[in-house]
């Protein structure tokens, strides 16, 4: 009997602790409550402002945040839970960037103890996660309804919500969501009275959902894309799906609305009419009646005859609109656009509209220096601009859907899409079976492929439907793609980690010889890379390598760089913001107060964060503000629709990358400049008419040539042999070194002129172990120079290496010289390629020409300091301070770098404020330097052609020359 009691207890006990423990946000079979099915965006984004069935909850809400669960205040969102004295947060936005908590940045890892489905299991000590166990935000808004308001439906839209959220209303718990990246829908109708009403919303920093939100990116949380209350009619459109799917010979196209209809009324709708408009022809269907509690659908079709086709150079769009009517006229208006395409592999040949397109991509993260996660329209519209005018025409949002209005200003201004679900679980490992084969995930794969393709199906811009990035490999990723193609048959599905469920053969970071032979190797599909060209700091060396692969071979369809945006963030909250943080449980600490407010970029580490990975964030064309990188122009001249190629006699053609575009659209203009007796030709093929991305005359392909080739100084040393010197009053040399030059009582040299054969690294560089593998060359100085006064302001420099052993010695850093010059050296004028840095294989953008500049802009500031701000195939150098010019002349080009800090200072900063500079200006006059790189940061190094070995000789001459006045 006894035995019997005490069993009976041990049950209860374990059932009731199992039944604590199963929490809706460590449950993959949870991944919502009472929400409404996904669906098209009904009303185009640009529109939203004027939509009369959108209320924006957008501003300012109350906020409390806690470190964990347990922390929080669990009843807030009872109607008699007293919030007045919470602290504020906007909303969208994340609460790591004002002032709640810290932003962390990872690339593979769980930021949290690892062990799914749970998200609070104890992690290493010294990660944020040990005493932040997972973060929540609870937040409140009041909203106003009348009692129109209440005789309608009215739906709750959240577009984006990290990671996971419950939503009550007036006490009443509404729903649960997850799957941070795509819109939550609830209607919340029964739940809401006349007057004030409370919304509380309570949201987790990480959930079941967060080990399919893997991405290398800032784990950010909160609300943090915008709210709605949509006001609806009680009988609506819930959704609707446009197809225009041309003939074989695009002469005509076929287009159906599939337009889908409810009555959440209690009453019986009756005489409903549906109207489908485009190009000026109006289809109707009819409805005779729609019960209570029904959904239904109506299809609506047309032929377009002789269609304009949609494409990213032609996006000819179809304006349309669907209207709902009763029989006392319009119940609800929503307008859109169409594009008629075709996407197909044939073989193993990607085609859009029959052509062989190429696609000339970049990956982007939906990134904003201050607002984080949050992306506003006019930084949308910056962003496309910057793609299109450097000539992108493919876009992959990596690692997720973006917000709607990307996606409109992609079908307007024509940029092909990658959609990408928001699927990586990289913290099991590229192509993982963990997640890929536990049935246990498969409907939160399922529901994010779906999300996916049901919010963006009629977007003419989308090309392919990505099932995510470094996820999984089995049948939840088979799941996805018969999803998305259950959904949609227009766009391709794609998927990089298991294979046999992607249309497209992927494979990333392939250097230009491998990517030749690999692409020829796979032959039952189009190849891809959707990454490549890794562009960390100063990088996209090798850029023309790869295109040169990419155009020879029709079965490579093209290739994505690895990214947009450097993530930096700069949290910059103004005072009021920061002391009405200083209650409400923020925690403000990460805020360093030396560096906010200003532009300053910050990266994994920044905020404390750990476990971090650095500035491995810090990998894109552009900075965070959007200010391009020199590496974008690079990008621009190699992604150029047109190639002009001059041939011996002079003749000059066109080569034309584009496939829907005659380079007659251009107005193809050129100039000859003549620079001391060099004579170059500019040409370039311009915009006839302004276009929204840019104005008429810009110049969407241009090259240079030289027609008469630059004369170099022959040398007028007259037989002197390196070594020797002759002297002259004011010059000290020292060996190989000149360690005194006073011109005019003033000493020119803060540091001698000496043979200097040492660059700091670039971050690709630090991935392949160069300083290691080349750090003999830090201290050589013995090489033989010799100085030759040609009067007593110029000087003839001559340097000749020979190799001493037979032993491979690692390759030259750079080959050259070093001096230090006053500090207030800072005007500078060279002839050389410019005006942007440049490198030897990056330098293809960068044409010669006479350049003026600040030695601030001269360099280049990196997020993550680097070498940087090289110029090649200078001819001459002029740098002044006002007064006096110190004038270099090269006997053959030279690769200049001027910095106002040291080598020494560079290798020591994590940023750039850490540079002490200002002492002097560093100059560094070289024959050669390294290349910067561009294949990876993570090991690969500079193609061999742009190396200096040092198994042979080098020999090089400049004239160094002080002038009594300021630079002309
Ligand atoms: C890729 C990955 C990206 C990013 C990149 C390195 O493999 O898909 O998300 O991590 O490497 O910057
Ligand atoms: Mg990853």
């Amino acid at each position: 009997m006894m035995v019997k009691k005490i069993c009976i207890v041990v049950v209860l006990l374990l059932s009731s602790a199992v039944k604590a423990q199963v929490k809706d946000w460590e449950n993959p079979a949870v991944v919502g409550m009472n929400k409404l099915p996904y669906h098209a965006t009904l009303q185009q984004p640009s529109k939203w402002k004027e939509c009369g069935e959108i209320m924006s909850l957008d501003g300012e809400w109350l906020f409390r945040w806690s470190k964990d669960p347990e922390s929080r205040p669990a009843e807030f969102y009872r109607e008699d839970y007293d919030v007045s004295q919470w602290g504020r947060i906007k909303v969208p936005g994340n609460w790591q960037l004002q002032g709640y908590g810290r932003p962390i940045y990872v690339n593979m890892q769980y930021p949290f103890h690892r062990d799914r489905p749970r998200v609070t299991g104890e992690p290493p000590q010294d990660w944020y996660a040990h005493d932040h166990r997972n973060p929540v935000g609870s937040y409140v808004t009041f909203i106003e309804v009348n009692r129109e308001m209440l005789s309608k439906d009215l739906i709750l839209h959240f577009g984006g919500v990290h990671s996971a959220f419950y939503v009550w209303i007036n006490g009443q718990q509404v729903g649960y969501s997850q799957n941070s990246m795509s819109p939550a829908e609830f209607d919340i109708t029964k739940y809401v009275r006349s007057g004030r009403n409370k919304i509380a919303v309570e949201v987790y920093r990480w959930s079941d959902g967060s080990y399919l939100e893997c991405q290398d990116m800032w784990r950010l949380s909160g609300i943090f894309r915008e709210v709605q209350l949509w006001v609806r009619p009680l009988v609506h459109i819930v959704d609707y799906k446009v197809e225009a799917i041309p003939n074989a010979d695009f002469s005509q196209a076929a287009v159906t609305a599939d337009i889908f209809m409810c009555n959440t009324g209690k009453k019986k709708a009756r005489n409903l009419t549906v109207a489908f408009c485009v190009d000026g022809k109006t289809m109707e269907g009819k409805l005779k009646s729609l019960s209570p509690g029904d959904t239904t659908s109506i299809k609506l079709s047309c032929v377009l005859n002789h269609p304009r086709l949609w494409s990213a150079e032609q996006p000819a769009l179809y304006p349309f609109s669907i209207n709902l009517n009763d029989k006392s006229g319009v119940i609800e208006h929503f307008d859109n656009h169409l594009g008629v395409k075709r996407v197909e592999c044939v073989g193993e040949v990607f085609k859009i509209n029959g052509k062989n397109v190429k696609l000339r991509g970049v990956n982007r993260h939906d990134h904003h220096p201050v607002t984080g996660r949050f992306v506003d329209d006019k930084t949308y519209e910056q962003d496309i601009a910057l793609m299109k005018q450097a000539n992108i025409n493919f876009l992959r949002t990596s690692h997720y859907p973006d917000r709607e209005y990307l996606y409109e200003l992609c079908d307007r201004w024509g940029i092909y899409v990658m959609d990408e679900a928001n699927q990586e679980s990289h913290g099991y490992g590229y192509a993982n079976r963990e997640l890929g084969e536990d049935p246990a995930w498969k409907d939160a794969h399922v529901d994010r492929a779906v999300s996916l393709v049901q919010r963006d199906k009629n977007h003419p811009c989308v090309i392919f439907w990505s099932l995510g990035n470094e996820g999984g490999v089995g049948p939840n990723l088979k799941a996805m793609r018969e999803a998305v193609v259950s959904l949609d048959t227009i766009a391709l599905p794609f998927c990089d980690t298991d294979r046999s469920q992607s249309d497209i053969y992927d494979d990333s970071y392939l250097p230009p010889a491998k990517l030749e032979e690999e692409a020829k190797r796979v032959s039952d599909r189009p190849f891809m890379m959707r990454e490549y060209a890794h562009a960390m700091g100063n990088s996209v060396g090798n850029f023309q390598e790869y295109w040169d692969v990419i155009y020879a071979d029709s079965s490579i369809c093209g290739a994505a760089i690895w990214d947009w945006i450097d993530q930096g963030l700069s949290p910059t909250p103004s005072r009021d913001e920061r002391e009405a943080f200083g209650n409400n449980g923020s925690d403000k600490a990460h805020l360093l107060p030396s560096i906010t407010g200003g532009d300053a970029f910050l990266y994994g580490g920044d905020f404390g964060d750990r476990p971090n990975d650095g500035a491995f964030c810090i990998n894109g064309l552009v900075a965070p503000d959007r200010t391009p990188h020199p590496h974008y122009y690079e990008v621009q001249h190699v992604y150029q629709p047109l190639q002009f190629v001059r041939d011996p006699d002079g003749l000059i053609s066109i080569i034309n990358h584009d496939s829907f575009t005659d380079p007659a659209e251009y107005d193809i203009t050129y100039d000859t400049v003549t620079i001391d007796g060099e004579q170059l030709l500019n040409i370039a093929a311009r915009l006839k008419e302004d276009k929204p991305w840019a104005p008429k005359g810009f110049a969407v392909a241009s090259e240079q040539f030289v027609l008469t080739p630059y004369a170099f100084p022959l040398s007028v040393s007259s037989g002197s042999s390196a070594g020797a010197t002759t002297s002259l009053p004011g010059i000290t040399i020292d060996g190989n070194r000149l360690t005194s030059w006073i011109v005019d009582g003033e000493e020119m040299l803060r540091a001698p002129l000496e043979p200097y054969f040492w660059k700091p690294e670039n971050d690709n560089q630090h991935a392949a172990g160069f300083a290691r593998r080349t750090a003999m060359w830090r201290e050589v100085r013995d090489v033989a120079v010799s100085y030759t006064p040609i009067s007593d302001r110029r000087i003839l420099v001559e340097v000749d290496y020979s190799p001493t052993s037979e032993e491979e010695a690692p390759p030259i850093p750079k080959f050259g010289m070093r001096m230090r010059l006053p500090a207030d050296y800072t005007d500078i004028r060279y002839y050389g390629r410019g005006p942007w840095e440049n490198y030897p294989d990056r330098k293809r953008s960068a044409f010669l020409g006479q350049y003026r500049m600040a030695l601030s802009q001269f360099e280049t500031e990196y997020i993550h300091p680097q070498d940087n701000g090289c110029r090649t195939d200078v001819r001459w150098f002029n740098i002044g301070n006002g007064r006096n010019t110190l004038r270099i002349v090269g006997l053959q080009p030279l690769c200049i770098r001027a910095w106002d800090y040291g080598e020494e200072d560079l290798e020591q900063a994590a940023h750039p404020w850490d540079i002490q500079r200002g002492r002097f200006v560093n100059l560094n006059i070289d024959l050669n330097i390294h290349g910067v790189g561009g294949i990876d940061t993570w090991g690969q190094r500079t193609l061999p052609q742009y190396t200096i070995p040092a198994n042979k000789p080098h020999h090089y001459s400049f004239i160094i020359e002080a002038v009594k006045a300021p630079i002309p």
